[in-house]
């Protein structure tokens, strides 16, 4: 399966920042191939990062999404004002979103199944808390966010989602999963959706795993069975290392 790397740059970048990242970035971009690689900015940059991307194989996406097409809801953005910059992708159930915004688990499902009725792909966050960790409860977390998130979806769409095992004690902190926690996570996740679509859908999902990930350990993911790409935070905000990482990426599934 072909990884997918996405950058998030949260709420990072001006225009003129935006700019200058996507020309850095397309310098190098003849050595990403093999990877779908792709870059969420945030709203106020899509524009100008989509005409800096034109006929680059480097994607857009978007970092959040309201359920409804249009309508008195200060402050969001719809699916089809996102799909006028030409977007693929976009991030849904992000856990600061989730924490620090309030997302339920209900939201982030209308938000999922709105993302596919317009026709964007679907980035979809989960994983536990340090505290539910330490609880030993992380396999229960992950069933109770994937069974909501994915109540509604056709099974033809699992080919089109993108599932992100984000352990948030791993998010920001420096502090990545072992290989092998985000093997047994993702592992978990491909069961769950196995035993709700069946074996072929669960097949051709791609899970990407995210939480500090670097240039310098982007490898001991991108090589488990389970794991195919990468959700990046912090590494994702330099062109340099961002492309450092992609190809480092690319090299270690090549080996
Ligand atoms: P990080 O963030 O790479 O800075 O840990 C990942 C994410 O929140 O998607």
């Amino acid at each position: 399966m072909e990884l997918i790397i996405a950058a998030n740059w949260k709420m990072h970048k001006t225009v003129s920042e935006t700019i200058e990242f996507c020309r850095s970035l397309r310098s190098d971009e003849a050595a990403f191939s093999g990877v779908e690689v792709l870059i969420c900015p945030p709203f106020t940059a899509l524009a100008a990062a989509a005409e800096e991307m034109t006929g680059s194989p480097v994607k857009l996406g978007a970092q959040n999404m309201h359920r409804e097409k249009q309508g008195a809801y200060t402050g969001e953005v719809s699916a089809p004002m996102l799909l006028e910059f030409g977007l693929e992708y976009v991030i849904v159930g992000h856990s600061e979103r989730r924490h620090l915004m309030g997302e339920d688990d209900t939201l982030v499902a209308g938000k999922v199944e709105a993302a596919f009725a317009s026709g964007l792909k679907p980035i979809l966050c989960v994983g536990e808390t340090e505290e539910e960790r330490e609880q030993g409860v992380t396999g229960k977390v992950l069933e109770r966010q994937l069974t909501a998130a994915l109540e509604n979806i056709a099974p033809e769409n699992i080919s089109k989602l993108v599932i992100a095992y984000e352990p948030v004690w791993a998010i920001g902190t420096g502090k990545a999963a072992s290989a092998e926690d985000a093997e047994n996570a993702s592992g978990l996740i491909r069961n769950l959706v196995q035993s709700q679509f069946g074996k072929g859908a669960a097949a051709g999902l791609r899970i990407q795993y995210g939480g500090s990930v670097k240039a310098e350990n982007i490898d001991s993911f991108v090589t488990l069975k389970n794991v195919d790409g990468a959700l990046v935070g912090g590494a994702s905000l330099e062109a340099v290392s961002f492309s450092a990482l992609v190809q480092a990426a690319r090299k270690a599934v090549r080996n």
